[in-house]
């Protein structure tokens, strides 16, 4: 049986009209600090997964959005050293708001094609190939 635990975490690209995606720089002091994700976190107990994205995004971004305009895009399934994380990504388009990172971390906006070449976490990086086929 696989010893580590399993986290359930969602993530979000964030789409602008001009079809760039949003990437957060992850905070100094974080596992895999300064790689740059798609924003997101933990799925807390209890939570749909949507509910976890809309919080994770009003605290991280201070950006709105609501479960219907998030759509369910792929997922990641990847073994870290310390627990096995399943990542889901949705496709948004729609939020109110313009995002800023409220821990200070910093954000950038970029062509799909251009996020291979990014240092993105681990987890992350699979999701790439298959959001560009779908956007
Ligand atoms: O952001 P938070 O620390 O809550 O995320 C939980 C875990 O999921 C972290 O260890 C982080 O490395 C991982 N993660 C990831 N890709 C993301 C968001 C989180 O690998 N886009």
């Amino acid at each position: 049986m696989n010893p580590l635990p399993v986290r359930m975490v969602v993530a979000a690209a964030l789409i602008d009209p001009d079809g760039r995606i949003l990437l957060a720089e992850r905070p100094a002091g974080k596992h895999l600090a300064g790689t740059w994700e798609f924003p997101g976190g933990k799925v807390e107990p209890g939570e749909t997964p949507e509910a976890a994205l809309i919080r994770e995004l009003r605290e991280e971004l201070g950006i709105e959005t609501e479960a219907s305009c998030l759509a369910p895009a792929t997922f990641a399934s990847h073994g870290y050293d310390h627990f096995h994380l399943v990542l889901m990504l949705y496709v948004c388009r729609k939020w109110q708001g313009t995002p800023h990172g409220h821990d200070g971390q910093r954000l950038r906006w970029e062509r799909v094609n251009d996020l291979f070449a990014i240092d993105m976490p681990p987890a992350d990086r699979p999701l790439i190939g298959t959001l560009a086929a779908l956007i």
